[in-house]
């Protein structure tokens, strides 16, 4: 273990912190409030953002999509240097937080965008960003990364910048109560696989970051388990605060770190609109599989410390059997066939698109290479 570890991220948990922006957002600000689709116009949560800031001078865009495109943002992009917006407050869930932070950073560029997600400009310095949350799943609140995808070439790429991370965020988990189911089961699904990717790598002596994981596991594998108890503040609130536990860097700090997953999962939602939740349920379990000789040690602690299965030699293999009915018991498919090709075609595609994204040499040894990737997808695609 060596590492420098910060996250400056202020939270502000619980029911009634919305109003809390009042304060963290400075009097004199040109702030822009960023949101989705319109379920916050729908939730009351827009209404208690327009009275916290009624004393504040600000804009707002709104429209930005699940999974937000550059061609959106560009938008925004263009209307945060118009009015000289200083500050940005994001109010939604990832797509909308991520959105958020391409804006912040390419308001202080003066280039393409996109630029931004081909490693043609490093972003050090970024308009400063609030978060409300309103759907626990990415961590994107207080992390430092954001997936946008370019639709019209059907890139969806990560980004990531200390200058990107909010300075605040709000988690109240009264606004889960409008979610659609669909989305509720995707962030148990999307943290649950964060976790995992920072966790079922190779044994390391990092004891605190193991132990958490697995708190977080046992967690999320609780609240799955206790799907019926959804509509509760308890629930709701274990929900919100381990999918931002999950992905604030801590796990993570000083152990291997896998993400193959998530750079698979990523092209089956710019293909094919997969949620992004959901693409990586599709992929886990045969990557795990695949990688079996290297993770079989932790996925064996995992089965045990996680699961509490018996020792045995198929131990690592009754393990990944476990994920997979967690994510059945959630309704949520381990395989993928609505692609609309045949099952070779549809192989290919994804090959092709990692090989055109530079993802040749993924996971915490850099071992998947995309003969490996090809055998993951001839199991995960139908
Ligand atoms: O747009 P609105 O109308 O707000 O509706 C949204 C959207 O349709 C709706 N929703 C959100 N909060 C709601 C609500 N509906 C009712 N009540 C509420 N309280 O939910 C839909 C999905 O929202 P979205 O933000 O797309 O979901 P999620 O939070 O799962 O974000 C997914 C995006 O985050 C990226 C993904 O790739 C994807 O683009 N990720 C970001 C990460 C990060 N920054 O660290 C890491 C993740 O691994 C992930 O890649
Ligand atoms: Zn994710």
């Amino acid at each position: 273990m060596q590492f420098s570890y910060s996250n400056p991220t202020r939270l502000h948990f619980g029911q009634g912190q919305i109003k809390t922006i009042a304060q963290e957002i400075p009097l004199d600000s040109n702030v822009l409030v960023i949101y989705g689709g319109g379920s916050i116009k729908k939730n009351g949560v827009y209404d208690q953002v327009a009275d916290a800031l009624k004393e504040h001078t600000w804009k707002e865009f709104s429209g930005v999509e699940p999974n937000p495109t550059k061609e959106t943002l560009d938008k925004a992009i263009t209307m945060a240097k118009e009015h000289n917006i200083n500050f940005i407050l994001a109010v939604g869930g990832g797509s909308v937080i991520d959105g958020s932070k391409f804006v912040a950073a390419a308001a202080c560029y003066e280039g393409e965008s996109w630029d931004i997600m081909v490693g043609k400009h490093t972003v050090t310095t970024a308009v400063p960003i609030g978060a409300i949350l309103t759907l626990p799943a990415t961590g994107s609140e207080s992390n430092s990364g954001a997936v946008i995808t370019k639709r019209e070439t059907n890139d969806k790429l990560p980004f990531g910048s200390k200058a990107v991370q909010p300075l605040f965020a709000v988690l109240d988990p009264d606004v889960m109560k409008t979610l659609p189911e669909r989305q509720l089961i995707n962030g148990v699904v999307d943290a649950w696989v964060h976790t995992c990717e920072q966790y079922l790598t190779t044994p390391t002596s990092a004891k605190v970051q193991e132990g958490y994981a697995e708190t977080l596991l046992r967690t999320l594998l609780d609240l799955g388990n206790r799907y019926d108890s959804r509509d509760s503040d308890e629930w709701r609130a274990n929900l919100m605060w381990s999918a931002n536990q999950a992905l604030n860097g801590l796990i993570g700090t000083g152990v291997p770190q896998d993400w193959a997953t998530h750079m698979i999962g990523h092209e089956f939602t710019a293909l094919w609109q997969v949620d992004h939740g959901r693409s990586l349920a599709i992929v886990q379990p045969w990557l795990l599989r695949n990688q079996m000789d290297v993770k079989r040690a932790k996925l064996e602690q995992m089965g045990r410390n996680v699961f509490g299965l018996e020792a045995g030699d198929d131990l690592a293999e009754r393990t990944i059997q476990a994920i997979e009915a967690f994510y059945h018991g959630l309704n949520v498919a381990t395989q993928f066939g609505e692609h609309g090709m045949t099952h070779s075609e549809a192989v290919d595609t994804v090959v092709n698109q990692l090989d055109k994204h530079g993802m040749t040499a993924l996971g915490e040894n850099k071992a998947i290479t995309l003969k490996q990737s090809r055998e993951i997808l001839e199991k995960a695609l139908v």
